[in-house]
């Protein structure tokens, strides 16, 4: 049985849907059962738990024998997914698949890729094997900025001219379910971006050709950015991780590499942005 933890969230949601679809038998934990009537096909096994409650984690875990490891960007991320991780030890459990990020290093100047790398060597270093999966920014990120994109036909982010090799999350899950699948490709870390690198002018430009209206990208400072997430009552740790990332990009970090990964373990090209941008069409509609 594998355990999924975050399963209500952007990854694990439309992982948890690829599961279902291939008769992969997964329990989707989250910290409250009724947010997933409707969200997973029915039967699916669902247990509540809590990353700051290891004896929540300890009874999710039981019985599971992988455990694909999904948590938000969080100023508890690492506390948290080193519990889930001593929780899945305790349980038997051998294998972890883990929602990584690009640039996972314990030396990263950032906070979440360091975060990232202390978690995969937690886990090695208590004997379970772990699958890191290291995505680039997801495309559907820009989902957030739908309000502004149908309102004004922009979308804000201190980005400047940074490329960034965007990457959709419906390809992140393929490949955890490859993973899943064939116990062959564990034990490896996996870069997964989109096939090519985009500013978030040219992304702006896309999204405005597939719904219809121009679409434009305003670059803002790092300062406005920052007061404007703080004022969105984001946490402080978090809004900090953000501008750090957007000084990655605006640097050119996130353009860095294009990743095979998707071509060779989904057999399939990465998606395009352009494809994105026109499945999510309606997301980015005005409203009439
Ligand atoms: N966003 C990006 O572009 C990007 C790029 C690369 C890497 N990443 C990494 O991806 C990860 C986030 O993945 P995601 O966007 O799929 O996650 P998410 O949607 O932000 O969150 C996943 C789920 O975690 C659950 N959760 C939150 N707090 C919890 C707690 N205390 N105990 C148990 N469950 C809890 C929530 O479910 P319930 O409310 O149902 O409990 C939530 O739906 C982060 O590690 C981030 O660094 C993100």
């Amino acid at each position: 049985m594998i355990i999924v933890t975050g399963a209500t969230g952007n990854v694990g949601s439309v992982l948890m849907a690829k599961l279902a679809e291939k008769n992969i038998p997964a329990r989707a934990m989250t910290r409250d059962a009724s947010k997933a009537k409707g969200l997973f096909p029915a039967g699916t096994e669902v247990v509540e738990a809590d990353f700051a409650d290891p004896a929540s984690l300890t009874k999710a875990m039981a019985g599971a024998d992988t455990l694909v490891l999904i948590s938000p960007a969080h100023p508890d991320m690492v506390a948290h997914q080193k519990a889930a991780l001593d929780a899945a030890k305790a349980a038997g459990i051998k294998d972890v698949i883990k929602l990584s990020g690009l640039g996972a290093s314990l030396d990263a100047p950032i906070r979440l890729p360091k975060g990232h790398a202390e978690i995969e060597d937690y886990a090695g270093s208590i004997g379970l094997s772990i699958t890191p999966i290291r995505p680039n920014l997801f495309m559907q990120v820009l989902l957030g900025d739908a309000g502004s994109i149908a309102g004004e036909g922009k979308i804000y982010a201190p980005a400047a001219d940074g490329k960034i090799s965007f990457t959709d999350v419906r390809d992140i899950a393929d490949v955890f379910t490859k993973v899943i699948e064939d116990t062959a490709l564990r034990g490896k870390s996996y870069d997964i971006t989109g096939p090519d690198a985009l500013t978030y002018a040219e992304a702006a430009e896309k999204i405005g050709k597939a719904a219809g209206f121009p679409v434009q990208h305003v670059d803002v400072p790092e300062e406005a950015a920052r007061e404007a997430m703080l004022g969105m009552g984001m946490d402080p740790w978090v809004t900090e991780a953000f501008v750090e990332l957007f000084q990655i990009y605006r640097a050119g970090y996130g353009s860095a590499v294009l990743s095979d990964t998707v071509a060779s373990v989904k057999g399939a090209p990465a998606r395009s942005f352009d494809g994105f941008a026109a499945d999510f069409r309606g997301s980015f509609a005005k409203a009439s």
